[in-house]
């Protein structure tokens, strides 16, 4: 009965939680607001947040578990990718609770982790499946063999998926992250009220710059003839280019799953939490008779139970790090 302490500072979001013999007890998320007032992430404002946070943040996860710290047979903690100061203080954290109890550390690629928080609950996918892995810093389509055996068969050139909605935002005016108040006022709008364009670009991989571009000049032609455009048509723009960036991720997950013959089909990362995605991908799935994986919110936008349930499964391996482990900006799946 493994007991696994999952400990996530990638971005904003601080996390831990208690993760034994495969079951979630708890995940405890503290959001850090101080980025609203700049319009994105501020990397050194963020790491700040999350030194202040870490330790309530664990507290409060072995709290709801009711787990003791003495329990802890490892901690599992995310190595990268992502803002190399705020993983430096999950990492530190990590290393000094390990060192303290002597147990075992374990460092998790926060991509895989989003692919793995499939396996949090009962309804567990099949390998070989295949993982649309859409956030703020990523768009992937990602052929799952194993737990620990993913490749990357597509990814974005340029813009992530979540970057498309938060810059979109941003053009609407919205406060950040703008991902989710896109999906708000979506469902107040017509999703065919106004067509932006579908980048052709060959194989799995994705492009979402010419789209913002397309959304920027869109905007600023009708508030040259129509100052109070955007607050008159907010929602169906909004539908408009929801709509648009989940067939651009669909269209593409469509046609893996057709070349690579797969019936299990899973979605991941922040933008998974989109409602017309979300729908769109159950339409997808049971038009072609495949099963689709949606995980739910809690687990969708970065959370330290992806991180446990990772830890888990590596535990089960005995795949452990040592203490002169360094955190990475980059780290490929
Ligand atoms: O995975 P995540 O929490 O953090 C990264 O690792 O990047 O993803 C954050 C992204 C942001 O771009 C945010 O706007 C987007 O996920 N997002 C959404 C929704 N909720 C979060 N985008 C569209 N609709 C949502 N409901
Ligand atoms: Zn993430």
């Amino acid at each position: 009965m493994p007991v696994i302490l999952g400990i996530e500072s990638s971005c904003d979001e601080t996390s831990a939680s208690v993760c034994v013999d495969g079951v979630i007890l708890s995940n405890i998320i503290a959001n850090q607001t101080i980025h609203e007032a700049y319009g994105g992430v501020v990397p050194e404002l963020a790491s700040r947040v999350h030194q202040q946070n870490i330790v309530p943040a664990v507290q409060q996860a072995l709290l709801v578990a009711k787990v003791s710290k003495n329990d802890v047979d490892a901690v599992a903690f995310t190595r990268g990718p992502g803002l190399l100061g705020s993983l430096l203080v999950g990492v530190s954290f990590a290393k000094a609770f390990a060192l303290a109890k002597n147990i075992p550390l374990i460092d998790i690629n926060h991509m895989q982790a989003h692919v793995l928080a499939h396996f949090i609950g009962d309804n567990k996918p099949q390998f070989p499946f295949l993982c649309l892995t859409v956030s703020g810093g990523h768009t992937q389509i990602v052929l799952v063999k194993d737990y620990f055996d993913m490749e990357v068969i597509g990814q974005t050139l340029d813009d992530a998926a979540g970057e498309a909605m938060d810059k979109t935002s941003k053009i609407l005016g919205l406060p950040y992250p703008g991902g989710p108040l896109i999906d708000k006022y979506a469902r107040l709008g017509d999703p065919d009220k106004y067509q932006f364009p579908e980048p052709q670009i060959p194989g799995f991989d994705f492009s979402f710059s010419g789209l913002k571009t397309a959304i920027l000049y869109f905007i600023r032609d009708n508030v040259a003839l129509n100052p109070d455009f955007v607050q008159q048509n907010l929602n169906d723009i909004c539908a408009s280019v929801e709509k648009r960036i989940a067939t651009i991720l669909l269209n593409k997950l469509s046609k893996a799953a057709k070349e690579y013959g797969i019936k299990d089909i899973a979605l991941a990362g922040g933008v998974s939490a989109n409602t017309g995605l979300r729908l769109g991908l159950q339409a997808l799935c049971e038009k072609n008779n495949w099963r689709s994986f949606i995980p739910k919110l809690e687990y969708c936008t970065d959370n330290a139970a992806m991180i446990a349930i990772a830890g888990y499964y590596k535990y089960l391996n005995g795949e452990f790090t040592n203490q002169d482990v360094a955190p990475l900006a980059r780290m490929p799946l």
